[in-house]
Formats: structure tokens, C-alpha cells, sequence
């Protein structure tokens, strides 16, 4: 398989407008541990489209739900949002009270967390689950909805995650992963918010329901006319379904770009290396993954946090951190490779 061939996207009808969803500006969420101050997200900015499906790469440990908690403003301790702001439909989030940021969660932007279909009450049944949530986010001025009006709103809610409704008597050991990650994906959704984040919802799940789980929530996300921030490791899966990649390496943005350019003309060197470990299908490997490992986060090298993994550094990438540049367009990449080229 080719790359062009495997970026063709599930998507017919693309609705990306120009208005701001998301507005990440020079973000950091530092853990403060007894080992030192842990940089999981270090500066990171990114602007995310009215209707545009983002998705957010890296390896494992490089910040991605830390990122993701912290567009929530789910940060806890030792965690903490040190530097940035967090702007979503105009308004910034990190300056909400706690009231005020419950409310926006679930109405607005709603996450599907890592190991979601993992974590539901083994002993609630669906429907009630499912219930339970709703209840949770009702403004304090709504008045709680009936029974028949919340029976309706999980038929309904089950239905557009492609289950049957039976499914809302069920148990959680009654399903299998794939039901359990659209159960996760029906309480994201169910207070039509419209920016979604699911981090990593099809890890743990075999290739055939990750394709049938990525369809419903790009489904979803038409249908609520939201923007979707997808969080996963899997280049090749998230390049079927978004617009935009953010690739991310040890706490950083490192790239940022259309899906398509990216895949046909990456610029970081690390996403060249991702891009190019890709398992193709006529010679049917494993990942091949990088050699080397991504420095710890406590104890970040003086320059690029990549230079020692990359196969174009030179003496500059030992001592200077690269800033993130604009290098025309939508894409940005932060490299010291590439500054002469950014006209000033
Ligand atoms: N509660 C915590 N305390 C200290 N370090 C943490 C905590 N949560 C995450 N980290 C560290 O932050 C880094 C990023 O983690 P995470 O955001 O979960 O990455 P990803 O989702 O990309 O796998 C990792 O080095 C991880 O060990
Ligand atoms: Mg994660």
C-alpha cells in the first residue's frame, strides 16, 4: 500500500469553516515530582477549525493526555498548567471558575479519556450510566428530565453510536471492547458538545473495530457539526480520518500540517522516521519503530529533545531549542533544518 493509498479519507462531505474552535497558545502542564519538574507539555500552540478533525500523534509518554486533560482543565496535582492559554469559542477557559468550567464540560467539549470503555461501573447498568452523565451536566436551572425524556435521550444516544437500544439493560461484562468504546463514546456525546476529544478510543481494539469505531465517531462528529481533536499512536490509522496532524515528541509540537502534505512531504525528521516505519501491506511487517529512545521529561537536553534520535542533527540542535515556525500555509514545524527558509 502507498501512502496515497492509505490517506484516502472516510470523509465525502469535509465542513471545515474558518472560525476558531480551539486556540492553544504556548501551553506547558508540568508535573512537579520528588525526581524534578516534569515537562509533559512544554509550549505547545495549535489552532483547531470549526468542523476540522485534528489528530494528535506520538509515542507513548511524549504529553498527549496531558495535553488532553489540560484542554478540560482536568489537570491535577502534581500536575499543573504553568505557562499558556486555552481559548475555545472565544473564550478562555483557563480564567472559568469551577462552576463555570463544569458546565462547558460535556456542553461544549466533551473527552472520551484514555481507557474509557475500561472504566464503566461494572455493576450500573448501561442505560443508567448513561444517564447518570446527563443528570451530572444539567445546568442548575434545568429542570431534571423525566423518565420517558431520559429513556428517549439514551435510545437516541445508543442508536447514534450504532448500538441497538437494548444495549441500555445490558451490563458492561455483557459487551465486547468494540461496545464498551461506543457505550464511552455515547456519554461524550450526550450533551452535544462541540468539540470533541477522544484519546486513543480504539488502542486495545483488533483493526476491523478501530475502522468501524473511527467511521461512528467521524459519524458523530458531522452530525453534532463539532470539531474533534483524536488522540492515538497510530499514524497510519488517524491519517484516514483527519484533516490536520499534530505530531508530538517529548512534550512538543513538533509538526503541524494538512494530513495529506504532511504524509506526502513530511518536514521534521522524526515525523519522516514515523511516516516511513509505517507496516505496509505487500510486505506485511510490524512497526518498525525509531532507534532510541525520547529523553526523559524530567531531565530535557539543552537543545532539540530529538537531536539525539536524528539522523540530520547538527551542532546547532545540541544547544538550542528549536522554535516552532511557519513554513507557508497551515504547516508548521519546529527544526532548526528549516530556518532559513521562513521568510520574515
Ligand atoms: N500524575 C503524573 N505525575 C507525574 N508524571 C506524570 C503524571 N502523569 C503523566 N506523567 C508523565 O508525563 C509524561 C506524559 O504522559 P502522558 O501525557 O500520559 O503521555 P501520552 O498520553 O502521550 O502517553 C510521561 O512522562 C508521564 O510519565
Ligand atoms: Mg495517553
Amino acid at each position: 500500500m502507498s501512502t496515497e493509498q492509505s490517506i484516502q479519507t472516510y470523509r465525502d462531505g469535509a465542513r471545515i469553516t474558518d472560525v476558531d474552535a480551539l486556540v492553544v497558545d504556548g501551553l506547558s502542564v508540568y508535573y512537579e515530582t520528588e525526581g524534578g519538574t516534569v515537562k509533559a507539555c512544554d509550549g505547545v500552540t495549535f489552532t483547531l477549525k470549526q468542523g476540522e478533525r485534528f489528530a494528535l500523534v506520538g509515542e507513548s509518554g511524549s504529553g498527549k493526555t496531558t495535553l488532553a486533560m489540560a484542554l478540560m482543565r482536568l489537570t491535577r496535582p502534581p500536575g499543573h498548567i504553568a505557562k499558556g492559554s486555552v481559548t475555545l469559542h472565544g473564550r478562555d477557559i483557563t480564567s472559568l471558575d469551577d462552576k463555570e468550567m463544569r458546565q462547558a464540560r460535556l456542553a461544549e467539549i466533551a473527552l472520551v479519556p484514555q481507557g474509557a470503555m475500561n472504566s464503566l461501573n461494572p455493576i450500573m447498568r448501561i442505560g443508567k450510566q448513561i444517564i447518570d452523565g446527563v443528570i451530572d451536566h444539567l445546568k442548575d436551572d434545568e429542570p431534571t428530565p423525566t423518565k420517558d425524556e431520559l429513556d428517549e435521550m439514551v435510545h437516541d444516544l445508543l442508536t447514534r453510536v450504532g448500538l441497538r437500544p437494548g444495549v441500555a439493560r445490558l451490563w458492561p461484562h455483557e459487551l465486547s471492547g468494540g461496545m464498551k468504546q461506543r457505550v464511552a463514546m455515547a456519554i461524550g456525546i450526550s450533551l452535544r458538545p462541540k468539540l470533541i476529544i477522544a484519546d486513543e478510543p480504539t488502542s486495545a481494539l483488533d483493526v476491523v473495530v478501530q475502522r468501524q469505531i473511527m467511521q461512528t465517531l467521524g459519524r458523530l462528529q458531522e452530525g453534532l457539526d463539532a470539531s474533534i481533536m483524536l488522540v492515538g499512536h497510530d499514524m497510519g490509522l488517524v491519517a484516514q480520518f483527519a484533516d490536520t496532524i499534530g505530531v508530538m515528541y517529548a512534550g512538543k509540537l513538533v509538526e503541524v500540517g494538512p494530513v495529506e502534505e504532511v504524509f506526502s512531504n513530511p518536514k521534521h525528521p522524526y515525523t519522516k522516521l514515523l511516516i516511513g516505519s509505517l507496516p505496509s501491506l505487500q510486505e506485511k511487517r510490524e512497526f518498525l519503530g525509531i532507534p532510541g529512545l525520547p529523553p526523559l521529561l524530567v531531565d530535557l537536553p539543552l537543545g532539540c529533545a530529538f537531536a539525539d534520535r536524528c539522523p540530520s542533527r547538527f551542532d546547532k540542535c545540541e544547544t538550542a531549542i528549536p522554535e516552532k515556525l511557519n513554513i507557508g500555509g497551515r504547516r508548521d514545524v519546529a527544526c532548526h533544518l528549516y530556518e532559513d527558509e521562513v521568510q520574515s
